[in-house]
């Protein structure tokens, strides 16, 4: 699809003008260019929901101020501050890429796409929008909430749209003197259109899967796991009582120990 200047101007004109007066203007990591502080908040906010992110983003920064004390810090340290965001082993990698980021970069996030896909728990989504949060570089790059955007107002009628089709359109109608409060703007207005058109229109991406519930959901299994350990080793019989029997606890923990993120030691089992 190729869209005319006047398209183009109209769609960037109506993103701006839900941005202006409605968009979420304080978050603390937009306020902020420090790439150690976007990263954080880049790998918290996938797949958990800002509320969530605002409290723990202020506590992981409290205990962990810069990438060195991050890559300082015992895994179960980490693992603590990051209980109640689930998929723990973002925490595990924010940690990893920290000693990389220290080991081989003096401690200073790179600057370049290549060089942060080599950093652990960063992809392509991360290593861009770092470089463009943290330097107001015109990269082009897509997330839930962008993908929503464009597929509500390209793809209309629409089923099976591929990131492949959406991203020459996010990359026409980037604002290159702006991206940074551009791509803000795209999010904002993203999260708000299910309010106003009473449906999700990612679920007409090739690319979209349900985020299943937290709750009974073997994420929860794991985080309770995590959190038991994290006071201190527990035998397999403890394990059990602590999670009612949940008959996935045995998969689990195989899975745990498989990540590196607990140990079987001495009859008890352990965070890494
Ligand atoms: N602001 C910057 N990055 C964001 C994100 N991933 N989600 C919501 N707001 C953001």
């Amino acid at each position: 699809m190729k869209l005319t200047s006047r398209q183009i101007g109209r769609f960037q004109a109506q993103i701006w003008a839900f941005y202006e007066p409605s968009g979420r203007h304080n978050l603390p990591w937009r306020r902020t260019r420090n790439p150690y502080r976007v990263l954080l908040s880049e790998v918290m906010l996938q797949q958990t929901q800002v509320s969530r992110v605002l409290v723990k983003y202020k506590e992981f920064l409290k205990r962990f101020p810069t990438v060195v004390t991050l890559s300082n810090a015992p895994l179960s340290d980490v693992l603590r501050v990051w209980q109640g965001m689930g998929y723990n082993r973002r925490a595990r990698y924010l940690r990893s890429g920290a000693q990389k980021i220290v080991h081989d970069y003096n401690g200073r996030v790179p600057k370049t796409e290549k060089e942060l896909l080599e950093i652990p728990g960063i992809g392509h989504y991360t290593a861009n929008a770092i470089l463009t949060f943290a330097h107001n570089e015109p990269r082009v790059f897509i997330e839930t909430n962008i993908r929503r955007v464009f597929i509500h107002h390209f793809f209309e009628s629409k089923d099976n749209v591929t990131d492949n089709e959406i991203i020459p359109l996010v990359e026409a109608t980037l604002d290159t003197k702006n991206p940074r409060q551009w791509y803000y703007a795209l999010m904002d207005y993203g999260a708000h259109l299910p309010k106003v058109i009473r449906k999700n229109s990612n679920t007409q991406s090739k690319h979209y899967t349900k985020q299943s519930k937290f709750s009974g959901s073997l994420r929860q299994l794991r985080g309770k796991i995590i959190r038991e350990l994290s006071s201190s080793p527990r035998t397999l019989h403890k394990l059990k009582q602590t999670c009612d029997n949940d008959p996935r606890i045995i998969d689990t923990l195989e899975v745990l120990k498989k990540e590196e993120l607990i140990v079987y030691e001495k009859r008890t089992y352990q965070l890494a």
